[in-house]
């Protein structure tokens, strides 16, 4: 009897998101994401008429990249505007990746993944929980504290730091 060999179709992921910017609880699944998925793409949202994020999406998506470098190309980073199952669908992504932290996030990300499904049944999200170290880093609060002078150097990366005090005016 001959031994069927199953081909295996590689799994590519897409971890959204507004990264604004990204910080240490995002790299942690991306990380882990990486040893799961044959491929992890950190997808950047923009909104070409009106974002409101405080970086351009090409600075979110240089920023990412320097952090990711050493999981390339198992791991990259791309940007895209509209809607996310169209951006999966067209890149071949069958999975998306969504991390919780808190309780507080589970109604907002029920909703989302509801809707997706509705919109693509053939696209699955699944969720990762943050690291328990890493539980309540948010973007919106590091931007906050950067903002009167603090660095915090166990959330994010030094290089995404030196930035946010740029643009928020740190000296
Ligand atoms: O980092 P965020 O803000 O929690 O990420 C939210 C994100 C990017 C996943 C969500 O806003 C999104 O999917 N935006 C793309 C537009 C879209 O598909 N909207 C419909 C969602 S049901």
């Amino acid at each position: 009897m001959v031994n069927k060999v199953k081909e295996h179709t590689p799994v590519v992921a897409v971890f959204p998101g507004s990264f604004d910017p990204i910080h240490n609880g995002h790299l942690d699944i991306v990380r882990r994401a990486a040893a799961i998925f044959d491929e992890v793409i950190v997808g950047v949202t923009y909104n070409p008429h009106k974002d409101a994020a405080l970086f351009t999406a090409d600075e979110r998506v240089e920023m990412i990249r320097e952090c990711i470098r050493d999981l390339e190309p198992r791991a990259r980073v791309d940007k895209f505007s509209g809607l996310l199952v169209d951006y999966a669908e067209r890149i071949g992504a069958k999975v998306l990746i969504r991390s919780l932290r808190a309780v507080t996030d589970f109604d907002y990300e029920l909703q989302m993944t509801q809707m997706n499904k509705q919109m693509r049944p053939n696209i699955e999200t699944i969720f990762m929980f943050s690291n328990p170290k890493l539980f309540y880093t948010a973007s919106r609060l590091i931007k906050e504290v950067a903002g009167h002078g603090k660095r915090l150097p166990e959330l994010v990366p030094e290089h995404v730091m030196e930035r946010l005090r740029r643009k928020l005016k740190v000296d």
